[in-house]
């Protein structure tokens, strides 16, 4: 299952060249991460994901202000309590096809949260 997310790059998530920040781009794929750990757990009760790992992360193409970034992630591996997502964002202006400008692999880890506010690692017992 492809989860898609799309945001519009304003001005203030530029950095000081006026293309987009690489963080906040890391910040937007972490979210698209998360919707798609957020489906593939969504009948487990009490079960939430968090943020493990980023590999593979590469920026290809710079981001300007006014183009959209249209994310699509994909679990494409679970383990235990591990989820891996791929996400790649891709760019769109006025002019062109939608290109791709950025690619990562997320690892999630679900989690319960307990009484006093601190979280623990549980299996999901699930695939894909
Ligand atoms: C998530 C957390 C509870 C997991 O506890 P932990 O003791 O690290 O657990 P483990 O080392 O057993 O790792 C959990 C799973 O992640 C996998 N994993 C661990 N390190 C990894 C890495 N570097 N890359 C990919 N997968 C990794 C393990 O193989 C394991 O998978 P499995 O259960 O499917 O076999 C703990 O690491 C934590 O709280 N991290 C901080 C999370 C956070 O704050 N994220 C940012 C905000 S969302």
């Amino acid at each position: 299952m492809v989860i898609r997310y799309s945001q519009l790059v304003m001005p203030q998530d530029a950095n000081i060249i006026g293309t987009l920040f690489g963080g906040q781009m890391v910040s937007w794929m972490d979210i698209a991460a998360a919707k798609s750990a957020h489906r593939f757990l969504k009948s487990s009760e009490e079960i939430f994901a968090v943020t493990r790992a980023i590999d593979a992360i590469e920026f290809k193409e710079p981001v300007y202000i006014g183009n959209w970034v249209n994310f699509s992630a994909e679990i494409i591996n679970t383990g235990r309590s591990s989820i891996k997502i791929k996400v790649d964002a891709l760019k769109e202006d006025h002019q062109s096809e939608q290109i791709l400008a950025c690619t990562a692999i997320f690892t999630m880890v679900s989690i319960k949260k307990l009484s006093d506010g601190s979280y623990q690692k549980v299996n999901h017992n699930k695939t894909i």
